[in-house]
């Protein structure tokens, strides 16, 4: 199978400019102008941006979390993620507490392997270390193509680790070439702050944003740099939100330290006044939303290298899902559908509205997470040699958010009614047509696992 993308222009996290691309198989085999050889395929792209496939290191695939499930399986996700221009994702396996990584490994495999559509990875959330945890740690690297290890600072007595068992993990990463990833917010002040409210009748979807103020997520933050600077592990600090946060990685890494950050979309673009409304329970996530002033300080963190992915934690639940906490907030799920319009957000609200480049939108939606995460440049990038993940991207096209038209398995979107320039057109995945009129071409199991090697940004 050949196929060959004319006039289109290029972009990447580097460059910009007009040429057409032959793709054998699932590889870019000639970048050039003017190609003249046949091709079984010729995709016309004169006036649309060809970018990489977008890359979503932060999603939640049929997660079992605070009693339910996300709605999105591996199927649905992964085909709501290819409609938007995101090509690989990486998903999270949780450890049970008291049980090994290998169960944990085995029943994600199960959920996973025939399922995906798109192209998908796993973190492995670490939720329990121990001497026995640690032999697992090393075997993920070496043997399973996992190398980066998701903590929680919070959820006590479901995923949270104390700051014991952080270094300990940490040192053992670190000695192995892997990477800590966090939720960093310290999760005994919050559950405090939970118990406080609920004691007083506030059941609120507000008062989950009022029990999780800036200074939980700004401690936890800084005592994260802190014990990788103690180990001398590279971290990843994912789903930040807010200023005081930012400005702790800002403060700590003027060390020699290496601590990257991701924000998501809906913290770039939304604020806590959804919290005000009737139905607030749609945006209960965690971290919450913030407020304007630290939108602004995170598209400056972009701007300034701070922060060098943007995902979207996508974790959809039902409105009926959501009702489990009609009545008391922290029994709310936590989580909102995202997947499918992170590169049209960024694009509409990012490059249109002037706030960041077109080269750091790839940047931030693609070439950063493959080099943090040890895929690139097989994935994050346009280049000879490189899979054949390529979106073809109508910036003109304007076009209305709505539930009604999104492929998420969720029965309302967060953003219904947001007005959007560009949008992704056609999705290639390793050379095959994935998305072509706002149809998807391919099948449950087409997508394949990524066997991740060391990060590219750790010496
Ligand atoms: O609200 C969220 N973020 N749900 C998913 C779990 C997590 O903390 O990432
Ligand atoms: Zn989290
Ligand atoms: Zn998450």
């Amino acid at each position: 199978m050949s196929t060959l993308i004319k006039n289109g222009r290029v972009i990447t996290a580097t460059d910009d400019y007009h040429a057409d691309i032959f793709i054998e198989n699932d590889t870019i085999s000639v970048i050039g102008e003017n190609l003249t050889m046949s091709a079984d395929k010729v995709i016309d792209a004169t006036d649309k941006l060809v970018l990489p496939g977008g890359i979503d290191p932060h999603v939640h695939l049929d997660m079992p979390f605070m009693g339910t499930y996300s709605s999105d399986d591996y199927e649905t996700g992964t085909r709501a993620a290819l409609h938007g221009g995101t090509t690989s994702v990486i998903e999270f396996i949780l450890q049970t507490q008291g049980d090994t990584l290998h169960n944990a490994l085995k029943t994600w495999q199960e959920k996973s392997l025939h399922k995906a559509v798109g192209d998908f990875s796993y973190h492995m959330a670490v939720t329990d270390f121990n001497d026995d945890v640690a032999k697992e740690v090393v075997q993920m690297i070496e043997e399973e193509g996992i190398t980066s290890f998701k903590t929680f600072m919070a959820y006590k007595g479901a995923l949270m680790i104390d700051d014991g068992q952080m270094v300990q993990l940490m040192k053992v990463v670190k000695k192995h070439g892997g990477l800590v990833t966090v939720h960093a917010t310290n999760g005994d002040m919050i559950d405090s702050l939970i118990s406080k409210n609920l004691a007083k009748g506030n059941t609120k979807p507000l008062y989950h944003y009022l029990s999780q103020p800036e200074v939980t997520e700004a401690e936890a933050s800084g005592r994260f740099c802190d014990m990788l600077n103690y180990t001398g592990c590279p971290g990843y600090i994912v789903h930040m939100t807010c200023e005081g946060a930012l400005n702790q990685v800002r403060k700590k890494t003027q060390r020699n330290q290496k601590v990257f950050v991701e924000t998501c979309s809906q913290y770039l673009m939304i604020d806590a006044s959804k919290y005000e409304q009737e139905d607030g329970a749609k945006w209960v996530m965690s971290p919450p939303l913030r407020e304007k002033k630290d939108q602004e300080a995170l598209w400056a963190g972009i701007n300034q290298g701070l922060v060098q992915v943007v995902g979207t934690d996508h974790c959809p639940f039902t409105w009926e899902q959501k009702q489990m906490g009609k009545d008391d907030f922290s029994k709310i799920p936590n989580g909102h559908p995202a997947i499918e319009h992170r590169i049209e957000f960024m694009y509409s609200e990012g490059v249109r509205k002037g706030k960041i480049s077109i080269n750091k939108f790839v940047e931030v939606c693609s070439t950063n997470a493959a080099k943090i995460f040890g895929m690139y440049p097989k994935k994050g990038t346009i280049a000879v040699g490189t899979d054949a993940d390529i979106v073809i991207f109508d910036p003109n096209k304007t076009h209305t958010i709505s539930s009604k038209t999104h492929h998420m398995n969720c029965d309302y979107s967060a953003y219904e009614g947001w007005e959007v320039t560009g949008k992704t057109e056609t999705v290639l995945l390793r050379g095959q047509i994935a998305i072509e009129n706002g149809t998807c071409k391919l099948k449950p199991g087409d997508g394949k696992f990524i066997s991740r090697g060391k990060s590219s940004l750790v010496i």
